[in-house]
């Protein structure tokens, strides 16, 4: 039987595309429903085109009221019945009410070598401090923001004309490779710490 997997975008769904893509034969894991808080979000007509349930819950609705925007969220998850959530570029901070209930089957990608640059702009932090070095990290989710157990990291390298742009790009192209990696063996029950 295999776990149920729902993935919460917010954009183009790159990297939810890359995890459906890699949930094939002998993995763990199937994909049962996408999430966004978009219409319009890419990744959700992606999902449609291919046959894979999806839920849309606009934020803008709930205004500052996060509980009902996530009570939304819950109700609309329920009949997928997903044993693992995957956020892949979901661009609201959820709270410890909505997070807390999934920990230990949460995961999130985040595009810094946590713990370096929790939040936002990543690539223009890592340049601005000068670092050689930069990457992705997929982590489970806690209440505190991009900060829990660490499983798994991508690394490259920095090069003297990046700019945040290139930069991100060359680190997206690791997210698609680290983020199935490390859902393959977490769905099996392998919480070894992936390295690319
Ligand atoms: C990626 O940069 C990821 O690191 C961040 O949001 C972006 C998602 O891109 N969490 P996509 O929607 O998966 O293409």
């Amino acid at each position: 039987m295999h776990k149920r997997v729902g993935i919460f975008v917010s954009g183009g769904g790159s990297n939810m595309r890359a995890l459906v893509e890699d949930m094939v034969d002998d993995h763990a894991a199937r994909p049962a429903v996408v999430v966004s808080n978009n219409a319009g979000s890419g990744g959700i007509a992606w999902a449609k085109a291919h046959g894979i349930a999806t839920e849309v819950i606009d934020h803008r609705p709930f205004g500052e009221d996060r509980a009902g925007f996530e009570a939304a969220i819950t109700a609309a998850l329920a009949p997928h019945a997903p044993d693992i959530l995957c956020l892949a570029g979901f661009m609201r901070v959820l709270t410890a009410g909505f997070v807390t209930p999934w920990s230990g089957r949460m995961l999130n990608i985040h595009p810094s070598l946590l713990p370096l640059y929790k939040g936002l702009h990543t690539h223009a932090r890592a340049l601005k401090a000068g670092d050689t070095e930069h990457g992705c990290t997929v982590h489970l989710v806690t209440p505190a923001l991009d900060d829990g157990p660490i499983l798994g990291q991508a690394r490259v390298p920095v090069l003297p004309d990046d700019t945040p742009d290139t930069l991100a790009e060359r680190v997206l192209e690791q997210e698609h490779r680290l983020y199935p990696a490390v859902l393959r063996r977490f769905a099996a029950g392998d919480t070894r710490i992936v390295t690319l």
